[in-house]
């Protein structure tokens, strides 16, 4: 069997969504914290898709990674009746740019659902096309290429900040090396 696994399921969250200022629930953001600190020493990538209440979330990495998450996530009172709707090895991580990939409700998750002739975002309903058409979407867009335009930063890419603090730095060193 494969080192790496893929694990899909979904769950029903238990709070009430609250959204403050940002567009992303606070549970949710606090739940993206938590994964983007933990999942990277733990070898794991993914996404979590969240939508009328239900978590859909894919992690890839280590299987022995993903059984202590998966029991880890199974007592989260943030959610309940977790559902496995696949798990199957995998030659290697597909998410490897993402510690967890989050995608809000997205119009392209809505074409998904037409073409399977499902009407509402239902993860218990899933059979084993729309999980993988779901997973696919997650990870390449609907293009099968593109980014979907609602994500999330990627773990590994520069954050805003870093530009303008590099060129500051250089400008500084340009100051001081013609004071000299
Ligand atoms: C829907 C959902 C998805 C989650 N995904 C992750 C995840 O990918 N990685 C993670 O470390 N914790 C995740 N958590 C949180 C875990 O259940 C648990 O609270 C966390 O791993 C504890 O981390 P700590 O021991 O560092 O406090 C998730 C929780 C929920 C409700």
């Amino acid at each position: 069997m494969s080192e790496f696994q893929q694990l899909v399921y979904a769950s029903r969250a238990t709070f009430a969504p609250t959204r403050g200022h940002s567009s992303i629930d606070i549970e949710v953001a606090r739940i993206l914290t938590i994964s983007k600190r933990n999942n990277p020493r733990r070898g794991l990538v993914g996404a979590l898709y969240f939508s009328n209440g239900y978590f859909f979330q894919c992690l890839q990495g280590p299987a022995q990674a993903i059984d202590t998450l998966y029991t880890q996530l199974q007592s989260d009172p943030r959610h309940r009746d977790v559902k496995t709707l696949q798990r199957k090895p995998i030659a290697e991580p597909s998410f490897s740019e993402w510690a967890m990939k989050y995608v809000p409700n997205a119009s392209e998750v809505r074409s998904v659902l037409q073409r399977f002739g499902r009407s509402a975002f239902d993860p218990y309903s899933f059979d084993a096309p729309i999980v993988d058409a779901m997973v696919d979407l997650l990870r390449l867009g609907p293009d099968g290429s593109a980014r979907l335009s609602a994500g999330s930063e990627p773990a590994t890419v520069a954050r805003s900040w870093l530009w303008p603090a590099l060129a500051a730095g250089v400008a500084v060193i340009i100051l001081l090396w013609a004071m000299l």
